[in-house]
């Protein structure tokens, strides 16, 4: 059973973009997500002179859940600078699907004011999504 408050998720994803690698964009990406066992995950940005290479925070939390063995995300959180909320990417989008429900909360706040976080489900992101 997932334990985090939205609140807590959001801190830990705005804890953990202090520590992305963006010197190209200066847009620094946090995410926390949290499994169904209540196993908490981070993950940052990190970008690279060959700007294709880069990896977004939402992708790298889903990649460390993955190394650690687990596949189920039962909430997320994303934090990112700028006054708009960061609506996940496309390419995250569909990774987040690839391991959560469609009824999967997601927050988004920016991180000066996660105060103001959004909350969505991952199917009003991702209606109609592709699934194997
Ligand atoms: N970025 C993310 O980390 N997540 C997203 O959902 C969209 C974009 C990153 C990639 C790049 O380092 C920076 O934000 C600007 O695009």
């Amino acid at each position: 059973m997932p334990k985090k408050t939205p609140d807590e998720l959001l801190a830990l994803a705005a804890e953990t973009a202090r520590n992305a690698y963006a010197p190209y964009s200066k847009f620094h990406v946090g995410s926390a997500l949290e499994t169904e066992d209540g196993t908490v995950f981070s993950g940052c940005n990190v970008e690279n002179a060959s700007y294709g290479l880069t990896i977004c925070g939402e992708r790298n939390a889903i990649f460390q859940m993955i190394a650690s063995g687990q596949k189920k995300i039962a909430q997320i959180a994303v934090v990112a600078g700028g006054d708009t909320p960061p609506y996940p990417c496309g390419a995250c989008r569909q990774v987040i699907n690839e391991f959560a429900d469609p009824d999967c909360p997601v927050y988004v706040a920016p991180t000066n004011h996660i105060d103001r976080y959004e909350t969505m489900t991952l199917s009003e992101l991702l209606p109609k999504s592709f699934k194997l």
